[in-house]
This record gives C-alpha cells, structure tokens and sequence, in this order.
C-alpha cells in the first residue's frame, strides 16, 4: 500500500555517530558538553546574531522569549492569527493577553496594515510567524514596532533560512524564536533555539533557561527560572543538521518548484507565493481551495488519503478556539475572517525534504485527477 508522508525527517548514519559521540563520552545534559557551544555557536552565525541559546522546544523558546522580555499581566501582545497555538500559549503562560491579527490572503502572514487599529496604551510587543516557510514583509513591521516602541518577536519554527531582502529571518526582532521539532527543517528531534543581539536579554535568557540559579550561591535563585535545557545528545544532531542545511533548504525549494511547475493550472487551487522581497523555503507546500474548489476540502483530503497521500489541514486561529476562552474568561477577540478562510480551505501536500520524484509524481497526478472530478461535481 503507498504511503507518502507530509514529512519525513533528512536525518541519518551521520547524526547517530555524533549522538553516539555525545553518549560515550558522558557529556549528555544541558550544560556540559561541547556540541552545545558548537550547535549554538554555528546557529547564530547562520542566522547573523551576536548569539543563540539552545532550548527544549519551539514552544519553551516561545515562553522563554516573553518572560525574557518582562512582559506580563496587563500588557497586550499582537499576534498574527494564523500559527500554530504555542505562539499564543506563550503569551498566555505569563499572565498576558495576546491581540490575534489577521493575515494576508496570499502569504499567510500578519497583515502590517492593520496593526495599528489593534494598538492598545497597553501593547508590549507584537510577535510575527513567517508561516509555512514565507518570510514576513518586514519592513512595515520594523517601521510599526519603531514607532511605538514595540518589543518584536519573531517565530522562526518554520522558516529556518528563510530570506526578506537578502537578511535572514531570525536576526530582525528583539528575540527570535526556533523549533527543532521532528518535521521542522533543521531538526533535533524535539528543540528549539532563541537568536538575539542584546547582551542583556541574552544573559536574562541564559539564567532564566536553567532554574536562575544563583552566581555565589547556585541555591539562591535569582528568580523563578525554568528548565528549558537542551541536551548535548540533541545538540551532537544539531551540528550535523546545521552541516546539511543548504541542501535541506535546496531541496525544498526543488520539491516546491515542482508542485508549482505542475499545478499551476488548476482552476480553484492556489498555490504558495514567494514575493520580490522573499526566499520562501518552503517548510510546507500550502495550497487554499477557491472558487470552484471551495467547501471540498474534506472530499479532497479523504480522497488523497484513500491513495495512500497524507496531507494536513492548515492551522485554526485563536479567534476560534472557544474551549480556551471560555475556559479563561478571555475576552473575545475579533475576527479574523481571512485567517478563518484560509483554516477552513487550506490544507498541505507531502513536503518533507525525503521525498523521491516518483512520490512527486504521483502526488501531481493525483491532486490532478482528484481536482478535475470534484470541480466537476
Ligand atoms: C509556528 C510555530 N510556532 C511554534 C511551534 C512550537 O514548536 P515546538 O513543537 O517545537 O514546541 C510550532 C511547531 O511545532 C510552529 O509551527
């Protein structure tokens, strides 16, 4: 029976021999261990920032970042709508109240234009999500967040390499945020990374990292730290994968090329853009249904599914997560009606880095066929 995949991890001998390497030697934990400073070392210098802080999760650097930044009860955090919920947990987590921001319908990234409707006395900082791999037109965001003083998160878990103008996602905001899950571009199996500038910030980030242990007495915290620690087994992997990350990002790129190359006629099916400002890589091959296509997602997806073609349905945005705001006497938060649409109607091909030209292939012609008999119902 066929079976393709939305991902399968570009992982292999290489990354088990320096694992191995780690586990022999007995450097295994979080803090000692020599492929921690490697792995962070070569991460920033991918990115362009001044450092890189290895942690356990997309999810923890996320949390890590917000509490880094002092941001808590009573302050307003802007978020683009569409992401994966550990971007609006994270605000949650300490106490603060995450503004949802609708997106663009092309990109799927926060729409710059209408930031400023959503400003509150309160707002703290505005976390952007350069969603499936496309980067965030970053200069209306930059010039936003300068102008009121806004503190800027970036979340980078599925944009590794990703480009706006020539600069590398993850080295424009205050504190960056990257997940190492096993479907993220680079991985380490679970993990994650925050890439930053500020001495400072780093050195809050370091301490509140390890339990904010105290400097003359481990004992005495310093403040109510977290264990979002990395182990150098994981890191052993992530200097391999930081080895193969232009390959990984080419080929991307070349599985993305090719569903482009083949599906580009397909009334009622659009595809991913990569804007003039942009280096899309393409983390997964999105694709939203319109016109003649809408409202059979379900159909289409079940179909793939009964040929062996696993796909997934796009993310749903906090404005709809109801159980959580009732749950927490939130306020109701606007609408997002173009995040609601791009939920309802989108869903993503097979995109993992390991996919051969046949599966390809088959996905195309599958898509195809599938396409041509629903529109024609
Ligand atoms: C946009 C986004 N943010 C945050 C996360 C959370 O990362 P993790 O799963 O490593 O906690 C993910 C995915 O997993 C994600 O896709």
């Amino acid at each position: 029976m066929l079976n393709i995949p939305v991902s399968r991890p570009f992982i292999g001998e290489e990354e088990a021999d320096a694992a191995r390497d780690a586990v022999i030697k007995g450097d295994i934990s979080g803090i000692f261990g020599s492929y921690i400073q490697e792995f962070e070392k070569g991460y920033a210098s991918f990115c362009g920032t001044k450092h890189a802080i290895t942690v356990n999760s997309g999810t923890t650097a996320l949390h890590l970042a917000i509490a880094t930044l002092e941001i808590g009860p009573g302050d307003d955090v802007l978020v683009s709508s569409l992401t994966n919920m550990a971007t609006f947990f994270a605000v949650l987590y300490q106490g603060a109240r995450p503004i949802p921001i609708d997106i663009k319908p092309d990109t799927y990234n926060i729409d710059p234009a209408l930031l400023e409707e959503k400003l509150t006395p309160k707002t703290k900082a505005i976390i952007i999500v350069h969603l499936y791999g496309h980067p965030v037109d970053m200069g209306p965001v930059m010039e936003f967040s300068h102008k009121y003083r806004l503190r800027v998160i970036e979340d980078v878990a599925e944009a590794h390499g990703a480009e706006w103008n020539g600069q590398r996602v993850g080295s424009f905001g205050d504190i960056s945020c990257h997940s190492f899950y096993a479907n993220k571009i680079l991985t380490t199996g679970e993990g994650g990374m925050l890439t930053l500038n500020d001495d400072r910030l780093a050195n809050r980030a370091k301490t509140l990292k390890t339990l904010a242990f105290g400097k003359e007495n481990k004992f005495i915290h310093q403040d109510i730290g977290y264990n979002y620690r990395l182990t150098n087994i994981q890191c052993a992997i992530g200097v391999i994968q930081l080895k193969k990350i232009n390959e990984i990002l080419r080929l991307k790129r070349s599985m993305a090329a090719f569903y482009t190359q083949e599906l580009n006629d397909i009334e009622g099916l659009q595809l991913p853009v990569e804007k003039s400002y942009a280096k899309n890589v393409y983390w997964m091959y999105h694709v939203v249904l319109t016109g003649s296509l809408e409202g059979k997602r379900t159909a289409i997806m079940s179909k793939l599914k009964e040929r062996g073609i696993e796909t997934r349905e796009s993310f749903v945005p906090f404005n709809q997560q109801i159980d959580i705001i009732k749950k927490y006497h939130l306020d109701q938060p606007h609408d997002c009606p173009i995040a609601n649409r791009i939920s309802r109607e989108g869903f993503y091909l097979p995109s993992g880095t390991v996919i051969s030209q046949l599966e390809l292939e088959t996905v195309v012609h599958e898509v195809r066929s599938i396409c041509r008999k629903i529109s024609c119902i």
